[in-house]
């Protein structure tokens, strides 16, 4: 049989800016980051925004916005920035060093500033999110960051601080690793931000069907006011893999990046991310990283096909909405069964919470009643 190979990272090179023992210059300029540049610069140095190798400079941040690829072409479809204060901004030359912090002051790492430069904070809302308003939480926070971009490469001594799930925290060359000693070739990723229902259950084991292993990977860094905390999510996946899926053929791994809410922008990224962990499909279900009613429900699935040929080396695996039909008696889709009125069992995410609230399960063809309970226990101990 042929070697296996395991697919190529974005542009051709796993990064790794991780750098032990890097110690602070203390004659620098020292600037704290903002909980998304914070998640930003973790994946970077650990390869996941592989090929990024820092925060990025004007031309590549215009070239996203318009063209959602960067100066050389590669596919790139949303600005990885690290806007300061203009008053911090002026603090710092080009060519010097600045050392990062974390909200607690400590040292993270170092940026060589190749470049200073103003955002154009209504373009990036614009192209990248698809929408200026403020009110949107990714919107939000591009518009919450300071006005003028420090740019150039990192360097990391420490990604973070006290992570959280030390044990399921692989960065790409290990996920890389763990994947070849299990002798998995094709992998599939699922990527969420919530606790795992019947539907999301349902696409991870169709296209596990067709891989050798399934990655759940659940994105573990800043999510927006309203999301079900990292913690108690972490209890529903291991509960639930533990008791419905097949141990040789699934994995639990976290995933450090912030959530930014761009809906089909975003779904490119979150692939890209992917491909960096040696992953060959990808989930993109309905409404992918959306958020209100921003996005289209497959908007995150057309936006592939403006993907240049051979321009991600990850295949996505798109779904329909999913949900139980009473009459099959199984978990269907649009494909693959005709939509009878009252006949699928659907719950808003407001009602969702209101039983939970309640001290109510869901019912079993919409959660597992192992994650319910989890997260009645974690509404109810608010
Ligand atoms: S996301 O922000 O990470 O996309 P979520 O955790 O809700 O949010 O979704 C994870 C993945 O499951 C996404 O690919 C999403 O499109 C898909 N998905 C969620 N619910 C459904 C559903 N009922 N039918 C089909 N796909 C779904």
């Amino acid at each position: 049989m042929a070697e296996k190979h395991i697919i190529d990272p974005h542009g051709g090179t796993l990064i790794n800016r991780i750098r032990e023992g890097l110690a602070e210059d203390t004659s620098a300029v020292s600037i704290t980051l903002t909980e998304r540049q914070q998640c930003d610069l973790e994946m970077i140095a650990i390869g996941a925004m592989s090929p990024l190798t820092g925060f990025m400079g004007e031309a590549d941040y215009l070239s996203v916005c318009d063209k959602m690829a960067l100066t050389d072409g590669t596919v790139w479809p949303i600005p990885v920035t690290c806007g300061v204060a203009d008053a911090v901004a002026d603090k710092v030359s080009i060519g010097q060093k600045v050392n990062l912090r974390d909200d607690q002051k400590r040292f993270l790492g170092v940026l060589t500033v190749e470049e200073k430069y103003k955002q154009d904070k209504k373009k990036q809302a614009l192209k990248a999110y698809g929408t200026d308003d403020e009110a949107h939480p990714g919107v939000k926070v591009v518009y919450d960051e300071g006005d003028t971009c420090l740019a150039g490469p990192i360097d990391v001594a420490v990604a973070r601080h006290d992570p959280l799930y030390p044990e399921h925290r692989l960065g790409p060359a290990q996920t890389r690793a763990e994947f070849a000693s299990r002798g998995w070739n094709t992998v599939v990723a699922f990527q969420t931000r919530n606790p795992i229902h019947r539907a999301h259950e349902y696409l991870t084991k169709c296209a596990q069907e067709i891989t050798d292993g399934l990655l759940i990977h659940p994105l573990m860094g800043a999510t927006k006011e309203g999301d079900i905390p990292g913690e108690v999510r972490m209890k529903c996946y291991e509960v639930l893999i533990e008791k419905y899926y097949h141990p040789d053929h699934t994995m639990l791994s976290i995933m450090p990046a912030a959530m930014r809410y761009a809906g089909p922008r975003e779904a490119i990224l979150h692939a890209i991310y992917r491909q960096n962990y040696g992953v060959s499909h990808f989930i993109v279900g309905r409404d992918h990283a959306g958020v209100g009613n921003y996005y289209g429900t497959y908007d995150a699935q057309k936006i592939f096909d403006e993907v240049p040929e051979g321009g991600l080396k990850i295949t996505p695996l798109m779904f329909e909405h999913a949900a139980w039909s009473k009459r099959a008696g199984c978990m269907v889709s649009g494909k693959t069964f005709p939509k009878i009125e009252g006949d699928q069992i659907f719950l808003s995410g407001t009602k969702v919470r209101e039983l939970l609230a309640k001290g109510e399960r869901p019912p079993v063809e919409f959660t597992r009643p192992e994650v319910a309970d989890i997260l009645i226990e974690s509404m109810q101990g608010k």
